[in-house]
């Protein structure tokens, strides 16, 4: 039986003025909407307790599986609404399939895809009025969904309660300076992921074990960090919570391949195929770090950015290692630019969607 998540209306919501002011500077994940959506699975009979019910604090026993074990998986999409007041979803059912993926990797429940689109959908019908407009920049209503080990149970293995939820943020732009092109630190020391672990689902660990090459990079002026591979660092992965693209001057949009230990980003994907509409040839392939450098430097790589859901697309200024550094450029790049409206237009409805991308909720 499918989930139908009713919802229970709180019964204090935000004032109308407060979701304005809030839109009016929304910061990136600082703010949430009145309600959320939650499920239960448990072993023997499988999901339910479904809701889109008040937001507010889970109550976990200090020896909640998850605290210990981080058997945890989440998504990022976004809600956009269009100049007719309509809102819309991106792709939705590829965060669904990919959190199934991350969630099979991760020993946790795999939610059937109806059900996810039915928990986003519910969520963003309840909190319609908190998805901004697109305010001339990138205003959206951003939606994580989760699901974590919520079984009291201090031995390692799969829980056998787990909980789901769907929360939603309006927000902005994910670094402070908009489209500013940011720098990116070269960590020679960390790596992601390894052949064999769970690069390539979403999972709060991966983020967690970022966090410290992403401090070293801030004290070299970087608001990202770049990773090579775990295991000779020689090949170019992904940077701590996005993945990477680089233009050449002969036309070429190059990424590296899906390996297994990178996270196949929604927003990859749909750069790959509108690239190729803008005429350049998108390329997956192993690359090296060193052949991106040597190639920016030559005056070969002229563009460089850092793509996904949070962040769109961000142009990549710099990047940093202890090696030297390698100087892109400190305006956004024409090409990146040109994908950036391209995506962003089919998002909120200025531009036809030709690829059948978007899935109207409201
Ligand atoms: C997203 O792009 O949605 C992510 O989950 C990445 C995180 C840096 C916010």
């Amino acid at each position: 039986m499918s989930l139908t998540f009713p919802l229970t209306a709180t019964s204090a919501p935000a004032s109308a003025e407060r979701v304005a002011e809030i839109h009016a500077d929304p910061g990136f994940g600082v703010y949430f909407t009145d309600h959320m959506a939650v499920a239960t699975w448990r072993q023997g009979s499988g999901w339910g307790e479904d809701a889109v019910v008040p937001y507010g604090p889970f109550q976990l026993d200090p020896s909640t599986a998850v605290l210990h074990y981080a058997q945890e998986v989440f998504e990022g999409l976004k809600a956009y609404r269009q100049p007719d007041g309509s809102i819309w979803l991106f792709r939705p059912e590829r965060n669904a399939e990919r959190l199934q993926a991350s969630a099979r990797r991760l020993m946790l429940p795999e939610l059937p895809v109806e059900d996810f689109l039915t928990s986003v959908e519910q969520l963003v019908r309840a909190d319609a009025a908190w998805t901004p407009d697109a305010q001339g920049g990138e205003a959206s209503l951003y939606l994580r969904p989760f699901m974590f080990a919520n079984e009291s149970f201090l031995g390692v293995r799969a829980a056998h309660v787990v909980s789901y939820a769907v929360i939603a943020s309006p927000v902005g732009p994910y670094f402070a300076g908009g489209v500013k092109p940011v720098n990116i630190w070269v960590t020679d020391e960390y790596s992601r992921a390894g052949k064999g672990g769970t690069g390539a689902a979403k999972c709060g660990g991966n983020y967690a074990s970022s966090l410290i090459a992403q401090y070293e990079g801030a004290e070299h002026g970087c608001s990202q960090v770049l990773f090579g591979d775990a295991g000779s660092g020689v090949n170019t992965e992904e940077l701590g919570g996005m993945n990477l693209m680089v233009v050449t001057t002969d036309g070429e949009l190059i990424t590296p391949a899906l390996t297994g230990t990178i996270l196949e980003g929604v927003t990859r994907d749909s750069i790959l195929t509108v690239a190729a509409d803008l005429g350049l040839r998108p390329v997956q392939r192993v690359i090296t770090l060193a052949e991106i450098f040597d190639r920016v430097d030559a005056g070969e790589i002229v563009e460089a950015f850092a793509c996904g859901t949070a962040a769109v697309l961000t142009p990549v200024a710099e990047f940093r290692s202890r090696q030297g550094d390698h100087v892109v450029g400190a305006e956004p790049g024409e090409r990146t630019m040109q994908i950036r409206s391209a995506i962003l237009d089919i998002q909120y409805g200025r531009a036809a969607d030709s690829h059948g991308w978007m899935r109207r909720v409201v």
